[in-house]
């Protein structure tokens, strides 16, 4: 299942052919310093092969590969937000080491961010990043998300505390008015 193409990148399920690449690009400190403790370091093939089962038993598929011409060369998702928070969604992805500066992670950010408000009935994405992640900033800013904030101190990462910049897309439209607006 394709979910959107933008030139050379694609969005698509993750499969097992995508075990090794997966692990590859993840087992990598220049990835993993600008994820949550919860991303795997090392990142094994088992590691790999368990997430993948776990996106793929998603009832809703919002974890997908990233292609480049033809190559899986990282992974991005949607999170939903629960109770209150249901009408939002806090973006994650990452791009293996060589293929970064291409323009990849830019095309995927937009890609599911126009999937995630066409098909999951949200109205809000967000997410925060590392103070030193210049890069993914950057990133997000090209991809029309506004710096809402800057949570100072937030974060604690490696032995070291750092401010984490929050930013987030909003759907523009009469959606988003609470009177006309159902679950
Ligand atoms: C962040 C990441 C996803 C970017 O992917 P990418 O495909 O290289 O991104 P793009 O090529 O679309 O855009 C990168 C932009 O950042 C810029 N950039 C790169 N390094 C930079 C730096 N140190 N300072 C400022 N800008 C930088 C690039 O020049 C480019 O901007 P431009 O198009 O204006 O020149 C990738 O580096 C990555 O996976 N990093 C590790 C995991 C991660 O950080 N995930 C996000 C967590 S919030």
């Amino acid at each position: 299942m394709n979910i959107g193409t933008s030139g050379n990148v694609v969005l698509r399920k993750l499969t097992k052919e995508d075990i090794s690449d997966l692990a590859k690009h993840a087992n990598n400190v220049k990835v993993s310093i600008n994820l949550r403790d919860g991303f795997p370091k090392p990142y094994t093939i088992e590691n790999a092969e368990s997430f993948i089962e776990m996106a793929n038993s998603q009832n809703q598929t919002t974890i997908f590969a990233i292609e480049y011409k033809g190559n899986y060369v990282g992974n991005i998702s949607l999170m939903m937000g629960a109770d209150v928070y249901r009408k939002s969604a806090e973006i994650g992805y990452f791009i293996g080491e060589p293929f970064w500066n291409k323009g990849i992670a830019t095309q995927a950010v937009n890609l599911i961010t126009e999937f995630g408000f066409k098909e999951l009935n949200i109205v809000r994405i967000q997410t925060g990043i590392f103070d030193y992640n210049k890069s993914s900033q950057r990133v997000l800013e090209k991809c029309g998300f506004t710096k809402e904030g800057i949570f100072q101190k937030a974060i604690y990462k490696n032995g070291g505390i750092y401010d984490e910049i929050r930013y987030a897309k909003l759907k523009n439209n009469l959606e988003m008015h609470g009177d006309i607006m159902s679950n």
